[in-house]
């Protein structure tokens, strides 16, 4: 088969390292890949926003599936403009992807078919998102309603906040069209955790759940970023936790949808915010998270592959899923600056050492080759995976790993997976 994958990131070097191990690709392409992804799949420079080029590439390269990695091009209809050209695609339709692309259709969702969230209300214009403030009180969280890079969701400690909150989004326009709607709802409590599972339209088959660290910073401080590191499983999602939310979530989800005449297909990820043993949905994504596919992966046995095609071919009946009995980790090097501004160009060295161990692999998100050199090209620029008998020990392994690598302009967390080696010792 040939496969191409839609993206550049680390979670498509990830995709690609699973595909490219599975006896049915023959060959593998990416688009437009990095400098890690190009040592194993044939990097072509389409966008992963240009859904024409995509669809016209992916004609005449002749590709048997196409596996889109990023939200950006799910919500802008990539997979519609595949399938209307008879092209196989694993990820959800646009009106599919509106479950991450509007926050306000993900809750009225909720709501309609009795899947656990915090109360909330849906507004166009500000006066009204205010009074639903005034009469709520703080905490309380205002949502920008469509994409914003993950910067849309303002936490707000006082109705001041709130307002200021809602006037930036919908005054300022700080995201722009995302903010032609905001969603303002109940301030959560808990513990986070995200849970991702293969959905065919019908049937779903869990991929297990895992735990990211969104802060730059040690001890979850410092600036909110696309995530610093992640492992799974997630100890906080015990077996029963996992049955509860297939139950009362992903398979109400699949129904709500397939009944809205928007069935999903593709990966349905839910944020889960768990407090005293109740989940309850933050978000849902529609792709798989980065980093936490990177550390998914590795836990894998069975075929991806095989997996992904019988999702979009809607057969994950077929289908038994194989993990290794094991946790997985993944440390992130970002450049320093990182999520504010940074320089790009710098060399990074000792890439080859980083992977000698069977355990690990180093995947690239923002590089690129220059001279036989690999540079660094993005904020974040690897993510340094690896298995082991417990977080703790894949977390040893991880930063063993991570200490092979030469690149004094980033930086990484020294403390991805404390909450789960806390939990168990
Ligand atoms: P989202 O992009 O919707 O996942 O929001 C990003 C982050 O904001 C989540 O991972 C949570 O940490 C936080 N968050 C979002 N919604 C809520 C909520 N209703 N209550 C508390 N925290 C929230
Ligand atoms: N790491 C969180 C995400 O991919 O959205």
């Amino acid at each position: 088969m040939k496969v191409l994958v839609v993206g550049g990131g680390g979670r498509e070097h990830a995709l690609c390292w699973a595909i490219a191990r599975s006896p049915r690709c023959t060959k593998l392409f990416c688009a437009p890949g990095n400098a890690g992804i190009a040592g194993i799949a044939k990097c072509v420079p389409i966008d992963s926003s240009d859904v024409a080029g995509l669809v016209a590439f992916a004609g005449e390269a002749r590709i048997d599936l196409v596996v889109v990695g990023p939200e950006g091009p799910l919500v802008a209809g990539l997979v519609d403009a595949l399938e209307a050209s008879g092209i196989k695609a694993f990820g959800p339709s646009a009106a599919a992807a509106r479950l991450e692309g509007s926050k306000g259709f993900m809750k009225d969702l909720c709501e309609k078919y009795g899947i656990p969230s915090g109360t909330f209300g849906r507004f166009d214009e500000p006066v009204a998102a205010k009074e639903f403030i005034r009469i709520h009180g703080a905490p309380i969280v205002v949502k920008a309603d469509g994409l914003a890079a993950g910067k849309g969701v303002i936490l707000c400690r006082s109705e001041q906040e709130a307002y200021a909150a809602v006037d930036r989004i919908m005054v300022e326009r700080a995201f722009g069209e995302a903010g032609d709607e905001v969603v303002v709802e109940e301030f959560l409590k808990g513990e986070e955790a995200s849970f991702f599972a293969l959905v065919d339209g019908e049937r779903a088959v869990p991929l297990g759940a895992a735990q990211d660290h969104k802060a730059a910073c040690d001890g979850d401080t410092g600036p909110n970023t696309g995530g610093m590191g992640a492992y799974t499983p997630a100890p906080i999602v015990t077996p029963a936790m996992a049955q509860r939310v297939m139950d009362e979530i992903v398979r109400p989800t699949i129904k709500g949808m397939a009944a809205e005449g928007a069935p999903f297909k593709g990966v349905l990820f839910v944020g889960l915010m768990i407090e005293n043993g109740v989940p309850r949905v933050l978000e849902f994504n529609v792709r798989f998270g980065d980093p936490e596919c990177q550390a998914l992966v590795l836990r894998l046995k069975s075929d991806l592959l095989e997996a992904l095609l019988a999702c979009a071919e809607g057969r994950l009946d077929q289908i038994d899923l194989q993990w290794r009995d094991e946790a997985a980790l993944v440390v992130v090097l970002a450049a320093q600056g990182y999520p504010g501004a940074y320089e790009k160009g710098s060399v990074i060295g000792g890439l080859a050492e980083a992977g000698r161990d069977e355990c690990a692999v180093v995947f690239h998100a923002g590089t690129v080759a220059s001279e036989g050199r690999v540079l660094a090209a993005g904020g974040r620029v690897l993510g340094v995976a690896a298995r082991g008998s417990t977080v703790r020990e894949a977390q040893r392994r991880a930063y063993e790993a991570v200490d092979r690598i030469q690149w004094p302009q980033g930086f990484c967390r020294r403390d991805i997976g404390w909450r789960a080696i806390d939990r168990q010792g």
